[in-house]
């Protein structure tokens, strides 16, 4: 089935069980500080999954636009993307497990027509230290499903190691693999986020995948879950029932469904290739690849096929950012558009396209959405021009910088590329970071990664010398007041996400030895009540004296960690976190203090509208 027929079934599929059709959002959040790009269809619902009204109802569903940058890497093999679709439905506090799993039972056999035989389930095994029960539940509804199809389904509680067995159908995994938030498993949900076990459905390509010849998994134990390649997880159903209060995992007073499939996936599954890019979603960009690079695309492992890989998923992306307004730059997600960008430049450089192609393949990625998505065709093939002409400018000579430091180091013996050689071709040829990090595992090189941000966060020094005077984190001096009341800045910020929830987000901050000023994200006033408890809240920090801890690590690490603070930063970047206890993480330049009893009694003084959805707060400290 095409791709246009599996999209517009799923919508036709969902209205007839009551649902409204909501556009795509974009790719780019809005107010949404806290995330640079929407990678899952239900960000847009995170408000309504919470408990406000939907203007349309209960019942919801879409086609959602996806980018994950955390994919970026992972895009070369044969089923990852960094774009996109995700097929989505969501019920906020209307139906349920029952109506949500048999409706897509029904959508993926009869709609779709796939082959129940080939469907393999996961489920939650429950999580003890978290109190949170096993979802048995699920799996009766999973099973009788299958009964109906004459399939008997056995479930496994799991064990990777020994593999799967003969006629085993759904699998109970942990919270690692078989639970759902926006950060990840319940340890890494900050207060307030909301999430709950989910059930996947795999899509089964057949053991030849597994056991062909050159397969590194041939001997390995196999599970839906692993990589050999045999199944496809083709989706979600996540379960939000769950919301992390004071620390701990509480069932939430809503019972939401949150459903996300692939529609690539999807796809690949109903057409039966194991290769997405082989799909009507991709192929014409693969066929337009070949015809300029005059070679010839196998849907195998070698080096030239990865690039065909890259180069196809990457235009497609590059269209997408730039139409939803992230064009390439250093910031944000303009940072993203042009690693992409560039990383399909360098591929295509090894397939030989040696002149400008971006702009001009931007025509098959639109013909490919034909009455599905508008394009700024102009823009987008603008964008993409001034960005390649530019990379390819110094494109050629950073290559060949790069293969001489390559042979220098391995004629010295060291495979080794040091922090001020990598960061050189970053600073003179435009490569990203990431990329030089690619090139040099081709090479089997070593990538002096901490050298690398050594030698950018001293750049950085230099180039911020010129604007001596101004501290970070909106403090007007560096005084030991000043320290005081910015130390309280975090803990008033993580006591409002506490007590209003997680929507409140820093919004800006100035403060002077005598009072904080803060802005932050929320629709209307703080009650007096509420404030009482903000004030107490950071008080109790205060009169337990916890140490501030505070630590340097990757961008994408601090997120991992469920960091708060600014994303909006350079990317590329080792940043500081600080940690108050289990109550406070903050991205943060600092200067803070060393333990939070130093901070004295905290007040609020004054709380106001400071525009339009956002607060602001003066405090201070006796
Ligand atoms: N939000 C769920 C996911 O992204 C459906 O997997």
């Amino acid at each position: 089935m095409e791709s246009k027929e599996v999209r517009e079934k799923f919508l036709k599929y969902l209205e007839k069980k009551g649902c409204k059709i909501t556009p795509s959002a974009s790719l780019v959040p809005e107010n949404d500080p806290t995330t640079l790009f929407t990678s899952a269809g239900m960000q847009q619902m995170v408000p309504y999954l919470l408990g406000e009204k939907h203007p349309l109802g209960a019942r919801i569903a879409n086609s959602q636009k996806c980018f994950r940058a955390k994919d970026i890497e992972e895009v070369g093999d044969l089923r990852h993307n960094t774009f996109f679709e995700m097929l989505g439905d969501w019920s906020f506090n209307d139906f349920f497990k029952k109506e949500q799993i048999s409706w897509i039972f029904e959508f993926l056999t009869e709609e779709i027509g796939l082959d129940p035989k080939r469907l393999y389930i996961t489920a939650f095994r429950g999580s003890p230290q978290n109190d949170i029960p096993k979802d048995a539940e699920t799996v009766e509804i999973w099973k009788e499903l299958f009964k109906k199809n004459g399939i008997e389904a056995k479930e496994a509680d799991f064990s990777e190691k020994n593999g799967m067995k003969e006629g085993e159908r759904i699998f109970y995994y942990d919270e690692n693999k078989n639970w759902w938030s926006r950060s990840g498993n319940p340890e890494n949900m900050p207060e307030g986020e909301l999430g709950g076990p989910d059930s996947e459905i795999f899509w089964d390509f057949g053991e030849e995948l597994k056991l062909h010849e050159n397969s590194p998994w041939k001997d390995q134990p196999c599970h839906v879950n692993c990589d050999c390649g045999r199944f496809f997880e083709i989706g979600n159903n996540v379960f939000m029932q769950y919301i992390k209060e004071q620390g701990k995992i509480r069932p939430f007073s809503k019972k939401n469904v949150d459903f996300g499939g692939g529609l690539e996936r999807i796809v690949a599954a109903s057409q039966s290739s194991p290769d997405v890019f082989k799909t009507d979603l991709f192929l014409p960009v693969i066929n337009h690849i070949e015809k300029i690079s005059e070679k010839k695309y196998a849907g195998s492992e070698s080096e030239n096929d990865k690039c065909f890989r890259v180069i196809a998923d990457h235009i497609r992306a590059a269209v997408f950012l730039i139409s939803d307004g992230a064009n390439p730059s250093n910031k944000a997600q303009g940072y993203f558009t042009r690693r992409v960008i560039r990383r399909a430049v360098v591929k295509a450089q090894k397939l030989g396209i040696n002149e400008n192609f971006m702009a001009r393949s931007a025509e098959i990625a639109y013909n490919i959405y034909d009455g599905i998505y508008d394009f700024p065709k102009q823009k987008v093939e603008e964008e993409l021009e001034k960005e390649e002409s530019k990379f390819r400018k110094t494109l050629a000579e950073g290559l060949k910088r790069f293969n001489n430091l390559v042979s220098e180091n391995a004629d010295s013996g060291k495979k080794l590329l040091r922090g001020s050689e990598s960061f050189y071709l970053y600073q003179s040829f435009g490569f990203p970071k990431e990329l030089i990090q690619e090139l040099a595992a081709e090479e089997d090189f070593e990538f002096d990664e901490k050298g690398f941000d050594n030698e950018f966060l001293k750049h950085q020094e230099l180039s911020r010398t010129a604007s001596a005077g101004m501290f970070k984190g909106g403090l007007a001096d560096a005084g030991e007041q000043t320290t005081k009341l910015h130390t309280a800045a975090h803990l008033m910020l993580a006591a409002l996400r506490s007590v209003l929830g997680s929507h409140v987000s820093q919004k800006g901050s100035n403060i002077t030895a005598e009072r904080l000023r803060f802005d932050f994200s929320h629709p209307q006033k703080v009650t007096p009540e509420e404030l009482e408890k903000v004030e107490a809240l950071v008080n109790e920090q205060i009169a337990e004296d916890i140490a501030v801890e505070e630590k340097e690590m990757s961008l994408e690490e601090a997120k991992n960690q469920g960091a708060v603070g600014a994303f909006e930063n350079k990317y590329g970047e080792a940043v500081k976190v600080y940690t108050i206890g289990g109550f406070s993480k903050e991205i943060c330049g600092g200067p803070h203090v060393k333990r939070t009893g130093e901070l004295g009694a905290f007040k609020i003084i004054k709380e106001e509208s400071s525009s339009s959805g956002i607060r602001r707060i003066k405090a201070v400290l006796n």
